[in-house]
């Protein structure tokens, strides 16, 4: 399924005004019957879509969706940076991080900076396996291939640069300073606001592929939210009505820049900057790798981007994407 049918599309963009709406009303729009606009609307429910009923008014949605356009992005582009958009767009996908590593695969031409974004994941996925929620419309789903040169251990340190570059692009739209949480999440008020997954393909010291992925909570319904294990947080909460495609084009040319700068300079002129961000600076935290776990107070990055963790007055730095930190609660 790539996009929801016609008929779909049109009881979303009705109930996308905000007001409500009844299955009659929708039906004589679409030359079906209730019975046909109940099944829709049950399957959009499905979807991760927060439609109610209320007997006597009919449907209405939670909130209005943020939905993604094509054309927005292709206009919002040009008008910015005067080139050819770099941002493709489709409604419905496995994940937008599986499709990227599927055409680096299959050797398809892509040209480095391409963006990928979806409406909705039906197989989206967090770190170490775990599932990232992926409802219709709510969130942003989000992959950029860049291609790097310097080879696969020189990109150790890019989900430093990555959060960075979330961080940009939500001062620069919003004025908001999200913090960052080693090694690659955001957080906003002490909860999280987004993840970052990025996987890589090539060799140890020639060029190599990355997807990088972004998930960004923005308006999470309760259906989706009940399956997450930890506090949480969406833009709305804070912000009010946020304008998507802004959004994304603001953070692939966040994105770029700080992208650009790694390759420049590694992570020397971001250390300072992402420890000024730490979420738990100071924190006595937990690393834990699933066997082992060592406790100690965070102190920030090192150049590599490795965790510097003080135990008994020694500083010791921890490396992998796949460590697990969380702060000690007292
Ligand atoms: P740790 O580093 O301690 O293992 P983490 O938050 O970094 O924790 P990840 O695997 O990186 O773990 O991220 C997945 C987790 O993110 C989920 O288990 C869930 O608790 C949380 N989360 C926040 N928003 C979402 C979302 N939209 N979909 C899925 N998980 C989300
Ligand atoms: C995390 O575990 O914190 C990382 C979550 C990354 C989610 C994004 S959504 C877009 C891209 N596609 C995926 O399947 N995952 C990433």
């Amino acid at each position: 399924m790539k996009t929801p049918d016609h008929k779909k599309q049109t009881i979303l963009a009705a109930l996308n005004k905000g007001e409500f709406i009844s299955g009659q009303e929708l039906g004589e729009q679409l030359g079906i019957s209730r019975a046909a606009i109940a099944k829709h609307i049950a399957a959009l429910q499905e979807m991760g879509v927060d439609i109610f009923r209320v007997n006597g008014r009919g449907y209405k949605l939670n909130y209005s969706l943020p939905l993604i356009h094509q054309s927005k992005l292709n206009t919002l582009w040009q008008q910015q940076f005067q080139s050819e958009c770099p941002i493709e767009y489709q409604a419905i996908i496995d994940s937008t991080n599986s499709e990227l590593m599927r055409r680096l695969q299959d050797k398809q031409n892509m040209g480095s900076g391409h963006v990928l974004v979806a409406e909705m994941q039906q197989a989206g996925r967090g770190r170490r396996g775990r599932v990232w929620q992926s409802p219709f419309g709510a969130n942003l789903y989000y992959s950029y291939y860049w291609q790097f040169d310097a080879g696969m251990q020189a990109a150790m340190g890019l989900s430093i640069a990555v959060g960075l570059a979330v961080y940009d692009a939500l001062k620069a739209l919003y004025d908001i300073s999200v913090e960052l949480k080693w090694p690659n999440d955001i957080y906003l008020n002490q909860q999280k606001l987004a993840g970052i997954l990025v996987e890589l393909e090539g060799q140890v010291e020639g060029p190599c592929h990355l997807v990088i992925g972004i998930g960004l909570n923005i308006c999470m319904p309760e259906s989706a939210s009940k399956h997450i294990d930890q506090a949480w947080t969406d833009l709305q909460t804070h912000l009010g009505q946020i304008d998507k495609n802004q959004l994304v084009v603001q953070l692939t040319h966040s994105l770029s820049e700080r992208l650009a700068q790694y390759k420049e300079s590694g992570l020397s002129e971001m250390v300072t900057e992402w420890n000024s961000l730490n979420a738990f600076k100071g924190d006595a935290v937990t690393l834990s790798t699933g066997q082992r776990e060592w406790r100690g107070i965070c102190e920030g990055i090192d150049m590599q981007g490795g965790l510097l963790l003080r135990q008994d007055g020694e500083l010791k730095a921890f490396y992998g994407g796949e460590i697990s930190l969380r702060k000690v609660i007292s």
